[in-house]
């Protein structure tokens, strides 16, 4: 009897193992992003492997260019060819704008077996779904308004960290007149805009931020307080160096690191590459919310899934998706990318102090009404309105053009973009 049993077990194990092939998908992702600093490669790297050792295929396509500007181009050109990338990193409106073209998969199965209506906070869901059902999935949320800075470097001259504008402007006359440059910054549109959005928020405070950012309410755009950004604007163009021009934002945080500029204004994906050249915070680099912000802009990174073919791609993107809203790829991931998690009930206790002071704002915040999204990271507008007000921004960086001028040309090209 024995005998027969062991038999019979042993003939159904060469079934199962003889089973045609063709029956079991080969989870398979072609995954296009713009993560190619220190340590964002790092991070991208973490999803790449947790993917791998899941039994996926993992095609990297990396699109060079902070704030992802050259990988929506390639997306662009791809989907016109009719070759769309299977998992694309897309944000924001512009997962609703790509959705509203047909081009996005439906991730609510996926969705609903993972119980994400639980796991994610309620805004943040929203903007995964095009008409109540998941399409995208997120990663993590940045914050964008911080201040970064060398704690060497502003002992040497004597200042601290500056909470509002006027003490920014101070210590940076000050670090000038001692011959340092007092603010990293690479002249790019992307970073003009980051540089601006923070300047808005802190000079005309949450509510104006919404009036002009989120709303492009004409009377805020074309405002008192909108001359008196575009003057900081200005002052911050004289603390920058010579060759601030084209200059991406990771090389920015690098002169900050080495001591040869003493702030940077940047996301906490700056804290990445801090961190992954072996940077401790408070020792090494401090961070603070920008000066006079009462807010907290937010980036949330999310991939999209796009229409693609083959029972192999789909199961890619089904195993993807699974696993970037997982509890223990959200740790392991922001732990390395300088964010918080997206999802709920992740351990906090190995975060650093930055993270844990932008899980702590991010609460205060939102009780205030300060919860806010980045118009320069695609969280707040649609492309046509985004591109009208940088490139006004990045214009008046990049000349002499007096505030007022650039205030009544900012109301005209939003209202244009309309
Ligand atoms: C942001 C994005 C970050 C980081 C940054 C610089 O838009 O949210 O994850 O990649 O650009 O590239």
């Amino acid at each position: 009897m024995r005998k027969i049993r062991q038999t019979l077990l042993a003939s159904l194990a060469i079934a199962v193992v003889a089973l045609p092939s063709a029956v079991k998908a080969e989870p398979k992702v072609e995954v296009l992003h713009w993560w190619t600093s220190g340590g964002e490669s790092k991070a991208v790297k973490s999803l790449m492997d947790e993917f791998k050792s899941n039994g996926g295929t993992w095609v990297d396509m990396p699109v060079a260019g902070g704030g992802g500007d050259a990988a929506m181009t390639a997306l662009k050109a791809r989907v016109l060819s009719g070759n769309p990338p299977t998992a694309v990193q897309l944000k924001g409106p512009s997962i609703q704008e790509w959705a509203e073209e047909g081009a996005l998969g439906d991730l609510n199965d996926v969705g609903t077996a993972e119980k994400w209506d639980a796991v994610l906070p309620v805004q943040i869901a929203n903007v995964m779904k095009y008409k109540g059902r998941y399409v995208a999935t997120p990663v993590n949320v940045h914050r964008v308004d911080w201040l970064w800075a060398n704690p060497k470097v502003l002992a040497k001259a004597g200042v601290s960290m500056p909470a509002t504008w006027d003490e920014f402007n101070a210590a940076a006359d000050k670090l000038k007149a001692m011959g340092i440059t007092p603010l990293a910054h690479g002249g790019q549109s992307w970073q003009d805009a980051t540089v601006f959005e923070t300047v808005v928020l802190g000079l005309g405070g949450n509510d104006f931020y919404k009036k002009a950012l989120m709303d492009l309410d004409m009377k805020a755009l074309n405002s008192p307080t909108m001359v008196k950004v575009f003057d900081q604007m200005r002052r911050l163009r004289g603390y920058v160096d010579a060759n601030f021009s084209g200059r991406d934002w990771n090389l920015a945080t690098a002169m900050v690191m080495k001591g040869e500029a003493a702030f940077q204004i940047m996301g906490d994906w700056a804290k990445s590459d801090f961190l992954a050249a072996g940077k401790k915070p408070g020792s090494d680099f401090l961070c603070a919310p920008t000066p006079g912000s009462k807010g907290y802009l937010f980036s949330i990174d999310s991939f999209a899934m796009f229409n693609v073919k083959g029972a192999d791609n789909l199961a890619g993107q089904k195993l993807l998706a699974k696993l970037i809203v997982g509890e223990e790829f959200q740790k392991t991931f922001n732990l390395i990318k300088g964010s918080v998690p997206a999802r709920l009930g992740v351990p906090m206790g190995e975060f650093e102090y930055c993270a844990h002071k932008s899980t702590y704002d991010m609460e205060a915040t939102s009780q205030v009404g300060g919860l806010l999204p980045s118009y320069a990271h695609g969280m707040a507008l649609r492309g046509a309105q985004v591109g009208a007000i940088t490139d006004v921004v990045t214009k008046h960086f990049n000349s002499d053009m007096s505030s007022a001028d650039a205030t009544k040309a900012l109301a005209e090209a939003v209202e244009l973009s309309m």
